[in-house]
């Protein structure tokens, strides 16, 4: 009994997981603010790695990956990057677009840096995390395992929420700014199905944090901050570029 439970669980948990990454990578394609921030990400990527002359020598953990779209874009630019995603299904969706795509390069692993015990101390020589530090239950202790997984003198790239999701207020804004058609996409491209998500996860948080409690944050975990910035829909996001020190 319990097995055919579990085997409808799984079921049910590949079949949302799916549709989930699915739409995803609908949306990534379609939704201009996404790819803006990807393109954000990887130039810093790029600038961190400065002066090393084969990109392949320079390994890149994406924390919390979802499906991947970042974890690609990363390693279709050249870097050896692996990809660490608690969601069971979000990693078999990621392997088979890994598979389908031929990269060497790049590696899914399903996990998360509380309890994963693969990665050794200054295992990589940078770190990206996307829009999940506010949903974490410890968010401060995810960017203690950063600090502790990176290199000596290592980079890491960090993009949270500032707020939860103004659907009103963000049609309205880019309908004066961008007009109609701008303003509908974004509403059924992001607005709509990310308040769906944030409606229907398990409630953590939300730990939407100011750029002085991000930064105070990254500080106390050991990190110097060489960047902050708004970024994403109308600035509703901030992103902070930090470097662990060298010794
Ligand atoms: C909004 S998605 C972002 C995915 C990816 N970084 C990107 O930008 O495309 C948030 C990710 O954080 C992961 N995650 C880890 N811990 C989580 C938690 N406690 N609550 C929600 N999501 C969590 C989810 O599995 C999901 O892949």
């Amino acid at each position: 009994m319990s097995s055919v439970h579990g085997g409808l669980q799984w079921g049910v948990d590949r079949m949302l997981s799916v549709g989930y990454g699915l739409l995803y990578d609908y949306i990534f394609e379609k939704f201009g603010p996404y790819q803006k921030l990807q393109a954000e990400v990887l130039a810093l990527v790029d600038a961190s790695a400065k002066g090393t002359p084969d990109r392949r020598n320079v390994h890149v953990l994406d924390v919390d990956c979802g499906p991947g779209n970042l974890t690609f874009i990363i390693a279709e630019a050249g870097f050896s990057v692996v990809g660490l995603e608690p969601y069971g299904a979000l990693v078999e969706l990621a392997r088979e677009k890994r598979r389908a795509k031929r990269l060497a390069n790049l590696a899914f692993s399903q996990g998360d840096l509380f309890t994963n015990k693969t990665f050794r101390d200054g295992t990589f020589d940078q770190v990206v995390n996307v829009h999940s530090l506010y949903a974490q239950p410890d968010p401060r202790a995810l960017l203690a395992h950063v600090h502790r997984v990176l290199k000596p003198g290592g980079h890491a790239v960090f993009v949270n929420h500032t707020r939860r999701a103004d659907v009103a207020g963000t049609f309205a804004e880019l309908r004066r700014r961008e007009g109609l058609g701008a303003a509908l996409r974004c509403l059924f491209l992001w607005l709509l199905p990310h308040s769906l998500f944030e409606a229907a996860r398990r409630s953590i948080g939300p730990h939407y944090w100011s750029e002085q409690e991000f930064a105070a944050n990254l500080r106390a975990a050991g990190f110097t901050v060489l960047e902050a910035r708004r970024t994403f829909l109308n600035g509703a996001s901030l992103l902070l570029w930090a470097r662990k020190s060298a010794e």
